[in-house]
């Protein structure tokens, strides 16, 4: 009987040193641990999808630490808008545009015009944010074969392809940082009920960065995969009505500024502290009730906009 207390004793202690270790280590992480210096991975930065939310709030920041920027986005006013205001802030900066929709036919052929327009730039840091998602909740029998193929294209062949045409220049200068952004709806919860095309294409950035990050890391290039959770933009609001920023649902700008601190170090983090505190407590709980509330979450939703469409 002594035997089995002190076996269990014992490994329960183990669990909590670990527990309290991964705690200690994310504090460190959170607040002590120094950022890298972007300008040392090279003097250009590349972010797709900056015109708007996420990407948009990575162009300044990038700026405002001292790099050059190619801007990618489909939307060439958009893009001259986002630059002049960029300019404004950072004059120092220079500033390349590349208008590419990464849902067109012609992406492959596009992306290659884009490799010919970068090539002799030091590009050290490269942000695949461009991402998309469906109009609303839905049945995967409900999703047109036109909207599914456009997520496909942006969130996996989109970043697939930019990081193909950038990553050679890195190996050649033997350094570079890359981020692709995941989503907590592949990671932190074990399904995305209504969302599963989605969900499923950022599964695949997540295991492309985190295998990408084993084969370069010897090359001086360090790939990793951000998680965030909700984060207040266009596309968070369209989705999950999110129409105000809060503790757990932070500004890009407000997310952004973590982000950068953490670009260089693990494969896979998020690095936004209550979207952490939230992955912690999912990790608790078993995948059954989280199932049956992410279901019962996306459900309400189209109730939600069945009703207001009839009102
Ligand atoms: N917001 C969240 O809660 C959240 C949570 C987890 C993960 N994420 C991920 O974070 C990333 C950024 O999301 P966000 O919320 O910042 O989105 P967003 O506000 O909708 O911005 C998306 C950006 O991508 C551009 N874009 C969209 N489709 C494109 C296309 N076909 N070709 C080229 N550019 C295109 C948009 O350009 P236009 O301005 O022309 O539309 C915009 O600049 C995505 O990968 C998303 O999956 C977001």
């Amino acid at each position: 009987m002594l035997f089995w207390i002190i076996l269990v004793s014992s490994l329960g202690f183990l669990w909590f040193l670990k527990k309290l270790s991964c705690f200690v280590r994310w504090l460190f992480n959170l607040l002590l641990r120094p950022a890298k210096d972007l300008t040392s991975y090279g003097s250009w930065a590349l972010v797709t999808g900056s015109t708007d939310g996420i990407g948009r709030a990575f162009a300044f920041k990038l700026a405002a630490s001292g790099l050059n920027l190619v801007l990618v986005s489909r939307n060439s006013a958009k893009l001259k808008t986002v630059s002049a205001e960029i300019q404004a802030r950072s004059p120092y900066s220079k500033i390349k545009l590349f208008e590419l929709d990464f849902s067109g036919d012609d992406v492959v052929s596009r992306v290659g015009e884009m490799k010919e327009a970068i090539d002799g730039l030091d590009i050290g840091v490269l942000i695949n944010n461009v991402g998309v998602t469906y109009p609303r909740a839905m049945y995967f029998h409900e999703v047109e074969e036109r909207v599914w193929m456009n997520l496909v294209r942006v969130n996996v062949e989109g970043t697939t392809h930019v990081t193909k045409a950038v990553v050679a220049g890195m190996i050649g200068r033997g350094r570079g940082a890359i981020l692709n952004i995941g989503s907590g709806a592949s990671i932190v919860v074990p399904s995305h009920p209504l969302y599963a095309v989605y969900a499923a294409t950022k599964a695949y950035i997540d295991q492309l960065s985190r295998s990408l990050y084993v084969e370069y890391k010897h090359q001086g290039i360090d790939v990793q995969c951000q998680v965030p959770l909700y984060v207040s933009t266009r596309m968070a609001s369209e989705v999950a009505d999110v129409e105000r920023s809060t503790v757990f649902i932070p500004r890009a700008e407000r997310y952004v500024e973590e982000a950068v601190k953490w670009i260089g170090y693990e494969s896979r983090c998020t690095p936004y502290w209550a979207h952490s505190l939230q992955w912690f407590f999912a990790s608790m709980l078993p995948h059954s009730l989280l199932d049956s509330w992410r279901l019962t979450v996306a459900i309400t939703r189209i109730q939600k906009s069945k009703q207001n469409k009839k009102n």
